[in-house]
């Protein structure tokens, strides 16, 4: 079992309420899945944390907490993610969280941790709640990269690979939780892969994770440390040797945020002559054009301080939050609001348009682009796209939406202008020649617009 970022829990009936309430452009009744931020607190100091520039000092109080709970459990939450701006473990009452959510029947889908405060009592009620999946970033190679990463103690590097073994251990014959140590790789210890895999094989987790530190806004991150493209010459054989050791293992997930990184992975897959062994499935039924993201109907993050956002891709400080759960008495004012509509709004355009609708800023208020174009956010489809049912279910929903909604004649304005811009959009010879009308002939558009009231100026 491995985390589905809650998927695996939500039944048929909530799946369908998903896509009448997509059709309908209306709320939910509340979240399926939730991301759970519980502290903006962390207890080492990584020098490439993606959540610096968000960090406050702040924790959600175990008060607030259970009450959070208990509302969105009623409202039908199955799942959370425990992860954080900060360390989920480090929340001084995180063992209260764990057994609220298990006396609601929330299930840990992941927790997400440096692993240093997940101690013996922590292991028990994941290993007895059936936690779906543990994520131990450690992210080092040996103590003194450790130290040099996460800006701590050395010792502190020999603590988590207790703490991993501790749980492997008390997970037993259990498959809950699936447990999965991380490793980033930069300039000082792209040297060391083949070192990584055997510490992570040592460990005996379900998979073993490669990425490389990337970097984060506002430059926080000293680029000469951050992985060049040329580094993969120093990559590639460690590579090709990994590949041959984890042939029978099946341990390895490794991806990177550069093509001609992931083109050298592919070769160097088929000179060993080995497959990826842990990517998600992908369903007959899915298409790319019903690929949109719908977590404006199933899912939140809320943050150590309180903040609600879309998702936890979109933690970062160019993103404005969705409210704060302090600022209302109820989650479901936030999630019956009018920001959480704008953004369904937003999702729904995405979906009714095929995701054939070009991102601008002006366009989209909530959503970042990689939301609206295809293949930038591997997070809107990748735990969903293997569910036949719903994506077969989910197109013929959008069939019929795009029928009523998508029209040239017998249509408003903005239905023959969805309808222009998505023919413009799927035919590349119509596109250039658009292109060329808007270059060209801004008087006629300016004609349109004033004398007939045909506003073409946007529409690509
Ligand atoms: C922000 S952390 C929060 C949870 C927890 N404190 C932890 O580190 O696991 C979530 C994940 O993002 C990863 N991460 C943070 N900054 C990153 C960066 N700049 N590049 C790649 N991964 C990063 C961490 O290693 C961790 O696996
Ligand atoms: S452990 Fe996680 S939250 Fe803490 S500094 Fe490192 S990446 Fe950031
Ligand atoms: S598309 Fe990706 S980044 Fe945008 S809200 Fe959905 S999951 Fe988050």
């Amino acid at each position: 079992m491995r985390g589905s970022h809650g998927w695996a829990e939500v039944s048929r009936e909530r799946k369908r309420d998903i896509i009448e309430a997509i059709v309908a452009n209306k709320p939910t009744r509340g979240p399926v899945h939730a991301e759970l931020d519980l502290t903006d607190r962390c207890n080492v100091a990584c020098y490439f944390c993606n959540q610096q520039d968000l960090r406050t000092k702040d924790s959600i109080p175990l008060p607030r907490l259970t009450d959070l709970i208990d509302e969105l459990a009623e409202g039908g939450l199955k799942s959370v993610r425990l992860s954080g701006g900060g360390d989920p473990l480090f929340h001084r009452d995180v063992l209260n969280v764990m057994d609220h959510l298990a006396s609601r029947n929330v299930i840990i889908d992941n927790v997400t941790t440096n692993g240093v405060a997940l101690t013996n009592d922590v292991a028990t009620r994941l290993v007895n709640g059936k936690a779906r999946e543990v994520i131990f970033s450690l992210n080092a190679v040996d103590a003194a990269d450790y130290a040099r990463m996460m800006q701590v103690k050395p010792a502190l590097f020999d603590k988590v690979l207790a703490n991993i073994r501790n749980l492997v251990a008390a997970r037993g014959d259990s498959i809950y939780p699936s447990i999965v140590v991380q490793f980033l790789i930069d300039r000082k210890n792209v040297n060391r892969i083949v070192d990584m895999y055997e510490l992570g094989r040592s460990l005996h987790p379900d998979r073993i994770a490669i990425n490389a530190v990337l970097e984060i806004p506002f430059e926080r991150i000293d680029r000469s440390v951050i992985l060049h493209l040329e580094d993969n010459l120093v990559a590639e054989p460690q590579i090709e040797e990994i590949l041959r050791r984890d042939k029978e293992e099946r341990l390895l997930q490794i991806d990177f945020p550069y093509p001609q990184w992931n083109e050298m992975l592919q070769r160097t897959r088929d000179r060993v002559g080995t497959v990826p062994h842990n990517n998600f499935p992908v369903a007959k039924s899915f298409k790319g054009e019903n690929g949109g993201c719908f977590f404006a109907w199933y899912s939140a993050a809320i943050t150590g301080n309180g903040d609600i956002r879309p998702c936890c891709l979109l933690l970062n400080p160019t993103v404005k939050p969705l409210g704060n759960v302090n600022d209302k008495p109820k989650f479901a004012d936030h999630w019956n609001g009018p920001e959480f509509q704008l953004m369904r709004d937003e999702m729904r355009e995405v979906l009714l348009m095929k995701s054939r609708k070009p991102y601008t800023p002006q366009r989209f208020k909530i959503l970042k682009e990689q939301c609206v174009a295809p293949h930038m956010c591997y997070l809107k489809t990748m735990y969903f796209q293997g569910d036949e049912e719903f994506y077969a279910e989910l197109d013929t929903a959008l069939t019929k939406m795009r029928e009523k909604e998508i029209r040239y004649v017998f249509g408003n304005n903005t239905k023959r202008k969805r309808a222009i811009e998505l023919y413009v959009q799927e035919h590349p010879r119509a596109k250039r020649a658009w292109d060329w009308f808007r270059e060209n002939t801004r008087p006629a558009r300016v004609f349109l617009k004033q004398r007939l009231g045909v506003d073409l100026t946007d529409a690509v």
